[in-house]
């Protein structure tokens, strides 16, 4: 007895020793595809930057993005937040790297680290920390060896915290890829005949930190061996690597566009979307990275830019809230089904492409054992009738059908099969917020931020400075104020003033007196604002604003802000000019209020009461945590510009004052190439706004509060707003699910889990179907608010019933949907009589889940 128990527990501790030594992978290479322990792997993959969202979101939109038919998540590494200040490091809350990608392996995901370590991103200053830039005789991006020592030094940090913990794949992990630099080779040609030098280095330097998994460089044709070169794009079907040993791999596929201060809102079709990838994985590419899967918030003062927004809700899969996109994220998690259908064809040989007539190409991917064929119509505008393998096969244009089979179409990605929704977002007036509480004071409180100088720390400088040398991106405000003697009775006059931008205010004599800002395609400004001079002394203060620093092009580090000049007083009574420009100027970096510590709700300094519409205040109140768990944003209409902070967190820079262009928005099209300005919404109105489309369409100025950042009560809410502003218009809004709809034509492929390998139950004969799901579990649709079998016209949210229209929709879908989280129902005559023969038809489905 005693020798079999002892047996027993040298036997169970061995196997729990295996089970917590995790067996580590070889991760390779070849022409065709990644080689994941020993196998080549087609790959989809999406990008989720982690401070982009709060380590509560995190697990669920991993989650959602593995439903979404992610095999890989890619994240950069944002350098200016681990190293805000050279040697001190932080990787706390949502800087946790680490446990960002300890949860990708514990959903059973791949991650790819794209370290940079620049890494542009719309991210402050492309995600080097500031302090670089004053390391005396550095060059960031090129052969200089104060450059080249911090980017080995933080590149191998991050190599050395991974392998600490076992993330990379040779470990076990799930680190399978990383990235160093970030499309140098779109700008290197800047940097002269030291830019090869230069990436010969980076590619040894990463190749030396041994992480036993291949780097790749994007947007780099010259990447040296063993570095995988990879392309980014709106379409990727075209790249072939520098070397026959190398696979085609796509990093970055922009599934919109990001999002400026002051310009319209990108969006990009899905079926243009899911067009690029099919092409992409059609002429031989095995690896595709969505940038953004998950675009989430930029936070803080964490945007580059400058003017980019604080939303980065990008139009991707996952919106910014998390919550899945449709028909965006359901149309491409089918597409990845279908080529997931194809793997072993894609893995196993090249594609042989042949044309089947004016812009239509096949591509067959063929062994003794297996065929997957993929059908493109590149027309812009004609759809296609094609014969293949002796079959019809219908193409609508700019669209690609799968076959896996090289013979049954199980996907067009021009077809949508999924469900569309509509989110709106329900406010809540925060008045009735603060009433509702017993609590804290309800009152507002303000404190006024003095005109011009008044910190200890002011000095004088002869001359304009240059900003950003200046605050070292300390604070976004840099004060520039000089006084003026003038002789004459009270006198108009014109300060002429030019800056390198981004934003400045005049204040003359403690007043505002003009605004000049400048915009993402040019941030300078040159203005000439009306001045009226009192005699004797009179004091010029310019409040000069960076909106987020630079983050891409050759050198964009020392592009520079601020007034540099000149400053002139102009039109003066008798005739002459002042040049202010090289007079002494007094400078302070940043507001009183920030040296104080007012984000927080701090100081005994608030004076009770609401001023509207005063430029310079600080603003605080409470207010209790809006109930439920729903995404929370806050709507600012009313407000200028600013910053927001709940609980001393920064929700980011708030300016529903800067209104969009009102031309360059209209219907676009999925169909022919997409760019970045084809398709945006929102002409004419702030630019972060969110489109609550039901009867009316309102806009909202929408910025995200993460719930994971409130307590039940007692929430303190602080804004710095700068031009003027009314807080009692603001509310809290929760994003609800209005709608669920669908719309699937006779035509449409059937759905993909009905497909099987065994050709023999593949020729039963099957409907393509409408399919509905409730968001949540304990959901259930409770209205079906439109249904039409027949031409039903419109889009979810407006259809109407066209003039072929079958009499039974309404009755088919109530007895198939009522009560249920989720129905199927097949779309065919067989099931809802033919109330138009001949004629193509379709069913249209909206309900409501409750
Ligand atoms: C790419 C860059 C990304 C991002 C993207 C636009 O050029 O690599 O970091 O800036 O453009 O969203």
């Amino acid at each position: 007895m005693r020798r079999v128990s002892t047996e027993f527990l040298i036997v169970s501790c061995l196997v729990m020793a295996a089970a917590t030594v995790a067996v580590g992978v070889n991760v390779t290479y070849d022409h065709r595809a990644l080689v994941i322990d020993g196998k080549r792997r087609v790959l989809v993959s999406g990008s989720i930057h982690y401070p982009r969202s709060t380590p509560d979101m995190w697990p669920g939109l991993i989650q959602k993005s593995k439903e979404g038919g992610l095999d890989v998540i890619e994240t950069y590494v944002f350098w200016n937040l681990h190293e805000p200040v050279k040697n001190q490091y932080d990787f706390e809350g949502r800087k946790d790297l680490v446990k960002f990608v300890k949860l990708v392996a514990d959903a059973g995901l791949y991650v790819h680290l794209r370290i940079g370590p620049y890494v542009c991103a719309e991210w402050n200053y492309g995600g080097f920390p500031l302090w670089l830039h004053f390391i005396p005789g550095i060059v960031l991006r090129t052969d200089n060896e104060p450059y080249k020592v911090e980017m080995k030094r933080f590149t191998a940090k991050i190599v050395g915290m991974m392998k600490d913990e076992n993330l990379y794949a040779s470990q076990g992990g799930p680190i399978i890829l990383s990235q160093i630099e970030n499309e140098y080779g779109n700008i290197d040609k800047d940097y002269g005949p030291a830019a090869q030098t230069y990436i010969k280095w980076a590619a040894s330097m990463a190749t030396s930190l041994d992480t036993g998994v291949p780097w790749v460089m994007c947007q780099q044709r010259d990447a040296p061996d063993p570095i995988i070169d990879t392309c980014n794009g709106f379409y990727c079907d075209g790249y072939t690597p520098n070397s026959k040993n190398k696979p085609t791999m796509w990093t970055e596929n922009w599934t919109g566009w990001f999002l400026s201060f002051g310009g319209a809102v990108p969006y990009r079709p899905v079926q243009d979307i899911g067009f690029a990838v099919a092409r992409f994985y059609q002429r031989g590419g095995t690896f595709q990275n969505y940038y953004m899967y998950h675009g989430g918030t930029n936070f803080g003062r964490s945007t580059g830019g400058p003017f980019i927004a604080t939303s980065y809700d990008y139009d991707a899969p996952l919106d910014e809230y998390g919550a899945p996109r449709q028909p965006k994220f359901g149309h491409l998690k089918e597409l990845h089904k279908a080529i997931k259908l194809c793997e072993d064809a894609l893995v196993a040989t090249d594609p042989k492409s042949t044309s089947l007539g004016n812009n239509i190409e096949a591509s067959v991917y063929k062994t003794s054992t297996t065929c997957a064929a993929f059908l493109a119509n590149i027309d812009t505008k004609k759809d296609a009738t094609v014969n293949f393998n002796g079959n019809s096969y219908h193409l609508p244009a700019w669209s690609v059908s799968i076959l896996p089979d090289c013979k049954n179409v199980v996907f067009n990605t021009a077809k949508i099969n999924s469900m569309a929704t509509i989110r709106r977002f329900v406010a809540t007036n925060i008045k009735d917020e603060l009433t509702a509480s017993d609590q804290i004071s309800s009152d507002w409180s303000y404190i006024s931020e003095p005109v011009g100088i008044s910190s200890i720390n002011a000095f004088k400088r002869p001359g304009l400075v240059e900003q950003i040398n200046t605050t070292a991106d300390q604070s976004d405000y840099l004060w520039y104020s000089i006084s003026t003697d003038s002789k004459d009775d009270e006198s108009q006059t014109v300060l002429h003033v030019k800056s390198l931008g981004h934003v400045l205010h005049l204040f003359v004599n403690g007043q505002l007196a003009g605004s000049a800002i400048g915009n993402a395609n040019n941030p300078t400004v040159s203005k000439d604002i009306p001045v009226t001079l009192k005699p004797g002394i009179n004091k010029l203060d310019l409040l000069s604003l960076t909106v987020g620093l630079k983050n891409y092009g050759a050198f964009f580090d020392t592009t520079g802000a601020g007034i540099t000049g000149p400053v002139e007083l102009e039109g003066l009574k008798n005739g002459s000019t002042i040049d202010l420009s090289s007079m002494r100027w007094t400078y302070q970096i940043g507001l009183l209020g920030e040296g104080q510590g007012l984000e927080t709700g701090g100081s005994t300094l608030w004076v009770s009461g609401l001023p509207k519409n005063q430029p310079l205040t600080w603003y605080k109140t409470t207010f209790d945590a809006p109930m439920g768990d729903n995404p929370l944003a806050i709507d600012l209409t009313g407000m200028g510009k600013g910053e927001l902070w709940v609980n001393g967190q920064s929700i980011g820079r708030y300016w529903p004052a800067y209104i969009a262009p009102t031309t360059g928005c209209s219907d676009c099209s999925y169909k022919g190439p997409y760019s970045s300005s084809k398709c945006l919404k929102g002409c004419g109105k702030p630019s972060q706004k969110l489109y609550v489309k039901s009867l009316l369409t309102i806009y909202k100025e929408m910025y995200h509060v993460p719930r994971s950042w409130l307590k039940p009560s007692g929430n303190i809410m602080v804004m710095f707003e700068e031009i003027g502003g009314d807080p009692t218009q603001i509310s809290f809004t929760t994003q609800v699910l209005q709608s669920l709809c669908s719309q699937v034509s006779e035509t449409h492929a059937l759905p993909i889990e009905e497909w099987s390998q065994d050709k023999s139950t593949r020729k039963r004969k099957q409907e393509p179907k409408v399919f509905l799901e409730c968001p949540h579990p304990n959901q259930v649709i409770s209205s079906i608010k439109f249904a039409s079998f027949g031409t039903p016209q419109g889009q979810c949210g407006n259809f109407t019933h066209g003039q072929c229209k079958s009499s039974n929709a309404l009755s088919i879908l109530q007895n198939a949907c009522l009560g249920l989280r989720s129905c199927n129902v097949g779309v065919s005559t067989s099931r809802f009589g033919d109330p138009c023969k001949g004629v193509a038809k379709s069913l249209a489905v909206e309900v409501s889940c409750e």
